[in-house]
């Protein structure tokens, strides 16, 4: 799926907001736009569509009308995607565009997440986004531009580099304490690749309870983030939902390069959430429960069958 280890990946990625004036290379364009076109749903199973939009070599009127607000320098293309309805049609968004990112990412492009940096009816009318399916979110894509990391701004208003720590994210079931890093056993890679996901703001608004094998997704909302009149002027999706299918796709990702077999469920815990707040999202559960789950599954399906009254 990608062509180096997706935890180098996720290392290496990061917000790119200059690119060098040049278009993408002919074959990487046509590896990404395959990939962009081969994801139809996300793993919670909305239907999703995405697209490369590309310059040419000496042609930038591909990109004629798809605004940045000046934001983005010198792109040389955009990803874009539409989500069906879907009671988690934003997470599975987040999932499926970080993804594509990442195999941007392995293909040698930069790239910067744009959930409020865009023009959005213009990039809804180039994918024709039906009335049914929204766009929350675009992605820039392109070479990088010498320095650009350096030289920007945003990166230091949203202290880009940082992270919350460990101890802020990750639970223990039942319990307020922290998850450390050696109680977390094989799931220490996959949460701390978590750990550096992107995020609007760069909120990090995701929480993460671990219960035996099993691992609950919370959304901690950023007070005041996302809500009100400026928000809602500007058609803004809910951003914090779509940083929560990021995650997830950090996180399941780096599992399965490790070889940590596991499914997504939506089965809320009967815990409270970490602090006593935070929206229950989604649960990771790993193999061992799992297999748990399989054998149930067998074992009530032979006594069904075993029942006189059922044919
Ligand atoms: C859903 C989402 C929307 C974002 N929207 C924007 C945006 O509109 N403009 C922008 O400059 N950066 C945007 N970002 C980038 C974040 O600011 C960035 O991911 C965060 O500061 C962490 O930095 P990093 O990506 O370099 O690790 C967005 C990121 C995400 C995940």
């Amino acid at each position: 799926m990608f062509n180096a280890p997706v935890t180098e990946l996720i290392q290496q990625r990061y917000s790119c907001r200059a690119y060098a004036r040049a278009p993408m290379a002919p074959e990487q364009a046509a590896q990404l736009a395959r990939r962009a076109a081969a994801t139809k749903v996300g793993p919670l199973g909305t239907p999703l569509r995405f697209t490369l939009v590309a310059a040419a070599a000496g042609d930038s009127r591909a990109l004629k009308g798809l605004g940045t607000y000046g934001l983005i320098k010198n792109p040389a293309g955009f990803i874009i995607g539409a989500a069906g309805p879907g009671e988690r049609n934003l997470e599975d968004f987040g999932y499926a565009m970080e993804a594509i990112i990442l195999y941007a990412t392995g293909l040698g492009l930069g790239t910067c997440w744009l959930g409020g940096n865009f023009t959005r009816s213009s990039f809804a009318r180039r994918i024709n986004a039906a009335e049914a399916e929204i766009v929350p979110a675009v992605a820039a894509v392109g070479y990088a531009a010498e320095n650009n990391r350096a030289r920007d701004w945003l990166r230091r208003m949203a202290r880009s580099d940082t992270r919350l720590p460990w101890a802020a994210l990750f639970y223990w079931a039942g319990s307020n304490a922290s998850l450390d890093v050696s109680a977390a056993g094989p799931y220490a890679t996959p949460l701390e690749m978590l750990r550096l996901a992107p995020s609007a703001s760069n909120h990090q608004p995701w929480r993460v309870v671990q219960d035996g094998p099993a691992y609950h997704f919370y959304l901690q909302r950023t007070p005041g983030f996302g809500q009100g009149l400026p928000f809602m002027l500007l058609g803004l999706a809910d951003l914090q939902r779509v940083d929560m299918g990021i995650a997830m796709c950090h996180f399941e990702l780096t599992a399965r390069e490790l070889g940590l077999a596991g499914q997504w469920a939506v089965r809320r815990p009967p815990l409270p959430p970490p602090g006593g707040t935070g929206e229950y999202v989604v649960t990771w559960v790993g193999q061992e429960d799992a297999a748990v789950a399989e054998s149930n599954r067998r074992i009530a399906r032979t006594s069904e069958s075993a029942c006189p009254y059922v044919s």
